[in-house]
């Protein structure tokens, strides 16, 4: 199995217009912000479109056959909107299982977003690691072949959360979510054995970020929290070559896009546009199961 570490680098050479770029930054739902944000950072100059498949979230439940077919039918469309010079795939759930059918349909290059084992095992003093992640990310081969590539000389605990995501969706919508309801979810990433206790804990989901400073204040004991934006962010960076020269078009007034907007509450809007997303557009694409 190929195991690419920011599993971009079949674009190593990837040659970028001296215009302003277009970045589409895609996930299932709002977990894809945290590396949006590290991008807008890294690429002032670039033009970044948000698109969340809201109406196929969370895609942890999906199986690998519905996902590819459907992460395949909605970047169709997205392209066809959107017309990017690059797509970053903000999500591990679909990075670790779609990127090779996303080459292979479409010529523009993807960037996708991995679990950060070796990262996380080049940290770690006292071997334990755990990957915090979709139950479709901590059952992909892919994850499989990071662990044997990187981490075999770790113990390492994969831990497949089905709450998590959706308690950072409603946390950014400004619902309450109980600390605990966080607890549990992190809890089973925290091992001891021998006085010997998990010292490294990575973020394999782009939403739990979002949850990052609030883990911190719930988790049982400290640890380090790997949370890959900012490397992903780099990948970009370095495929899109130096910065296009201006004028630039405004900042703040970057579209998002949802394949159902339902859930699309005040507090929500609110936070897009902390994120620089003043535009809420709808491309209906409902999900057929
Ligand atoms: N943000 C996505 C990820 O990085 C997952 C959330 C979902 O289950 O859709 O894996």
């Amino acid at each position: 199995m190929r195991v690419d570490l920011l599993a971009g680098t079949a674009y190593g050479a990837a040659v970028m217009p001296r215009r302003q770029p277009t970045i589409l930054v895609f996930d299932s739902g709002l977990g894809g912000l945290t590396v949006l944000a590290e991008t807008t950072r890294a690429r002032p100059d670039a033009r970044i479109v948000y698109a969340a498949d809201d109406a196929g979230f969370p895609y942890g439940r999906l199986s690998e056959a519905e996902l590819v077919d459907r992460v395949l039918q909605v970047m169709e469309r997205l392209i066809a909107r959107c017309h990017p010079d690059l797509v970053v795939i903000a999500c591990n759930t679909a990075s670790t299982l779609v990127l090779p059918a996303l080459r292979a349909r479409f010529t523009i290059p993807f960037v996708g977003t991995i679990p950060a084992i070796k990262p996380a095992a080049e940290t770690t003093r006292s071997g334990l690691i755990s990957v915090l992640a979709t139950p479709g990310t901590v059952a992909r081969d892919y994850t499989r072949g990071l662990i044997e590539a990187y981490a075999a000389r770790c113990e390492v605990t994969l831990v497949g959360s089905t709450g998590l995501a959706g308690l950072a969706e409603a946390a950014l919508k400004g619902e309450t979510v109980d600390d605990a309801a966080i607890l549990a979810e992190l809890e089973p990433c925290f091992v001891e054995r021998d006085s010997v206790r998990t010292d490294v804990i990575t973020l394999s989901c782009t939403h739990y970020p979002l949850l990052l400073e609030r883990m911190r204040r719930v988790a049982p004991w400290s640890v380090s929290w790997i949370d890959p934006a900012p490397a992903i962010a780099r990948r970009i960076s370095q495929l899109l070559g130096p910065a296009a020269p201006p004028p630039f078009s405004a900042a703040g007034d970057a579209p998002a896009i949802f394949t159902s907007g339902a859930c699309i509450s005040g507090p929500l809007r609110i936070a897009l546009a902390g994120y620089g997303l003043s535009q809420v557009l709808i491309e209906p694409f409902p999900l057929m199961n």
